[in-house]
């Protein structure tokens, strides 16, 4: 089956690298990209074109860390610091998710916006509750979204409602790993932090990932309390990074959210073994957690990406982790002389950086399922002149959101619009 869509197409296929085709062609092979034309090869012209005339076709969102049980706590607590807002606010609205029909109702609206944002693709946290796990998987799978999800393990530290015993937490585990069978979305392994889980839990979290091939997903030197906290909770090891290596859990495609205070001996670690760094601006600025080294991890090599970290972040369109990530690496810059981050250097980040980790090419790369969005710009001001292609993908970055997207495809298949 061939689909031909019609319009500015933007994608970023290297870090900074933007590339434009004005009134493009995107031609789709069962939903792979079999490849990008200014001008339509003869053998598709009898076919059916889906224009969107002068709308802009962009890649889609992956937002590479957020928790979709603080959706519904969105915009609460932000004036604590992490460990109270944790105590206060987070874990509270988490135990909320014993409640199956609660569930249900918090995560159909979750999956329902990330699609109407742009989000096609994620590594998103969950609670400790299997079963609402498995609602949240079915939901998002039902949307249109893709990616990781991972029940969160925590035998220590989560107060009485929010805390499983060592032997629960593995067996849960177990049987939460057992019912995945999504198409679109698999489990991820998701010890939440260290100070949530004992050297007990997460050797054998350690033991089953290498048993059955899982990515693991948890938080790294987001804070300063956490990270004395983390001193004290764990003596032998050197740094944050040795409490999930000590137990196997730091490895290629480990994804660690945040990284704000991870020095260079850290974060050569990360580049080191291919651990997916997930810089989350929006909260990091929110809990006043700092303003994480971007320049400094991507000039040693490492891979980093977007995160909204909802609800540590309070927006779930990822436009806005971008900008948000403009702005915090500015901020840096003021305080550091270090580059701040550029518009195409952001739209990467939010995009290409994200894809890679399941697999994709650089940008709209042959062979690849389509994930992109469509954005109409007609409730934008009007420009004052005529505006270029990447000066449209940047008023498009700071000023939409969902209202503008009139489209979006995920998998190659049309999920919205
Ligand atoms: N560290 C441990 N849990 C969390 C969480 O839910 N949000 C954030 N931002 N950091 C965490
Ligand atoms: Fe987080």
């Amino acid at each position: 089956m061939t689909t031909i869509l019609r319009g500015n197409i933007i994608h970023a296929p290297s870090l900074g690298r933007l590339e434009t085709l004005e009134r493009g062609y995107l031609v789709l092979e069962d939903g792979k990209i079999q490849g990008l034309y200014s001008v339509l090869p003869e053998a598709y012209r009898s076919l059916h074109v889906e224009d969107y005339g002068e709308g802009l076709i962009l890649q889609s969102f992956a937002d590479m860390h957020l928790h979709a049980p603080q959706y519904a706590m969105a915009g609460m607590g932000m004036d604590l610091p992490l460990l109270e807002w944790l105590d206060t606010y987070t874990f509270p609205a988490e135990a909320r998710y014993a409640d199956l029909d609660y569930a249900r109702r918090a995560y159909r609206k979750l999956a329902a916006d990330l699609i109407a944002c742009g989000t096609t693709r994620v590594a998103m946290f969950s609670t400790l509750h299997t079963d609402a796990t498995l609602i949240l998987m079915e939901e998002l799978e039902r949307s249109g979204v893709t990616g990781y999800v991972g029940k969160v393990n925590m035998d220590r530290n989560g107060g009485k409602n929010l805390q499983e015993t060592t032997e629960e937490s593995v067996s849960e585990t177990l049987r939460w790993l057992d019912q995945c069978h999504f198409e679109h979305i698999k489990p991820i392994l998701t010890p939440r932090f260290t100070p949530s889980c004992t050297d007990a839990l997460m050797e054998q979290l350690g033991r089953i990932a290498a048993e059955r091939g899982l990515y693991v997903q948890s938080h790294l030197s987001e804070n300063r309390g956490e990270m004395a906290w983390v001193r004290e909770l764990c003596p032998d090891c050197g740094q944050y990074w040795e409490t999930y290596a000590k137990h196997g859990l730091w490895k290629s495609h480990t994804i660690m959210a945040h990284c704000v205070h991870s020095d260079e001996r850290e974060q050569r670690a990360m580049a080191e073994a291919e651990v997916l760094a997930v810089h989350c601006a929006d909260s990091n600025v929110s809990l006043c957690s700092g303003t994480a080294p971007v320049r400094e991890m991507l000039e040693r090599g490492v891979w980093v990406a977007l995160g909204s970290d909802v609800a540590g972040g309070a927006i779930l369109g990822m436009n806005d982790a971008i900008t948000a990530s403009i702005r915090a690496s500015k901020i840096k810059s003021m305080e550091t002389g270090a580059a701040f981050l550029t518009v195409p250097e952001g739209y990467y980040l939010g995009t290409t950086a994200g894809h890679r980790y399941f697999g994709a090419g650089a940008g709209f790369a042959a062979g690849d399922r389509l994930h992109a969005i469509v954005v109409d710009e007609s409730r934008f001001p009007e420009p004052v002149r005529a505006l270029s292609l990447s000066e449209r993908l940047e008023r498009a970055l700071y000023l939409m959101d969902s209202r503008d997207i009139r489209a979006v495809y995920s998998d190659g298949r049309k999920v919205l619009g």
